[in-house]
């Protein structure tokens, strides 16, 4: 009996992989979708989709109305004569994926209640949130956190008001902090900058670089992110402000 679960497994699997129609999609489909989505065309359109003019992905509007079928096109061909380019490499199933997360963005996105203000939220990134203590932005403030000059072209609105309420709650790799414990030395916290068989290598809250060799460690374990939650520190106008402040940092102001 057990034999027969693997086939008929393959062949709804089959099945669901033909219909190109994205209503149809999984959500292993826009999962995929949406990872391909962030490291092929989130340069140009912004980890949100809406950088071009007249294009705003997460409401669902397109300059024209387009089928399935056309977008898929569009990705694979790219539209001639327009800076929107081929994606050689891709197939047909990858652009569908994309396409159904594409669809799936208007449902989940709910325009914010309280509309921020850039200006007003650099300031208070400079300013009373203290956020220069930890971030630099082009080239200005501590290298204890990441460093924030782009951070509107590599996370999504939602990803980064996350990071502002709750710190913990995704921590990208090269963001962990750890705290290690030397066999003769007192334990030490810092930003995770490397390791490797025989090293492990720390940025410490003065911004000094140390390096410890494995064999010395009593013991090393990731700890909590040392950025405070702004949940009830920020009001919910000032945390839309410096939101829209963070979502305008594109690189742009680089030297
Ligand atoms: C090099 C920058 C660039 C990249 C990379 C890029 N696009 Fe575009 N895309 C554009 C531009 C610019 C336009 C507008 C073209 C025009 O003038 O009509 C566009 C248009 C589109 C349109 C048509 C929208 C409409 O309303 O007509 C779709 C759909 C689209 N892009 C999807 C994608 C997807 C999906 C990817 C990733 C697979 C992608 N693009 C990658 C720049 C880019
Ligand atoms: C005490 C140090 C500290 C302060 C103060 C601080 N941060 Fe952070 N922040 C960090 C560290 C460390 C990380 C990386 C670990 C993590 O994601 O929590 C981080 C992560 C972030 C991220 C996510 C970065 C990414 O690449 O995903 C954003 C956005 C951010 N901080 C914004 C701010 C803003 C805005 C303020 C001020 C209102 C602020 N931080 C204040 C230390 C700090």
């Amino acid at each position: 009996m057990k034999r027969f679960i693997p086939t008929l497994l393959l062949v709804l699997a089959v099945g669901a992989g033909s219909r190109v129609i994205a209503q149809h999609a999984t959500a292993f489909d826009i999962e995929d979708g949406g990872r391909a989505f962030e490291s092929t065309c989130a340069g140009c359109h912004g980890p949100d989709g809406n950088l071009i003019a007249g294009i705003d992905f997460r409401r669902g509007v397109f300059r024209r109305p387009l089928t399935d079928a056309e977008i898929v096109a569009i990705i694979l061909r790219g539209i001639p004569n327009t800076p929107m380019p081929a994606t050689p490499g891709m197939n047909e199933e990858q652009a569908t994926q994309i396409v159904a997360y594409l669809r799936s963005l208007p449902e989940t996105f709910t325009e914010p209640s309280t509309v921020g203000d850039a200006a007003r939220g650099q300031a208070i990134f400079a300013g009373e949130g203290q956020c220069l203590d930890c971030h630099s932005v082009a080239g200005e403030g501590s290298r204890l956190g990441p460093d924030l000059s782009r951070i509107g072209l590599d996370r999504r609105a939602a990803e980064i008001e996350l990071s502002l309420l709750d710190p913990d709650a995704e921590i990208q790799p090269t963001n962990r902090f750890v705290t290690v414990t030397p066999r003769r030395a007192e334990p030490v916290t810092g930003r995770l900058l490397n390791h490797d068989t025989f090293t492990v290598q720390l940025m410490l809250a003065d911004e000094r670089l140390q390096l410890f060799e494995k064999s010395e460690l009593r013991d090393l374990a990731f700890v909590a992110s040392p950025m405070p939650s702004y949940r009830g520190s920020l009001d919910a106008q000032a945390l839309a402000d410096v939101l829209s402040y963070l979502v305008s940092l594109r690189g742009d102001s680089l030297p």
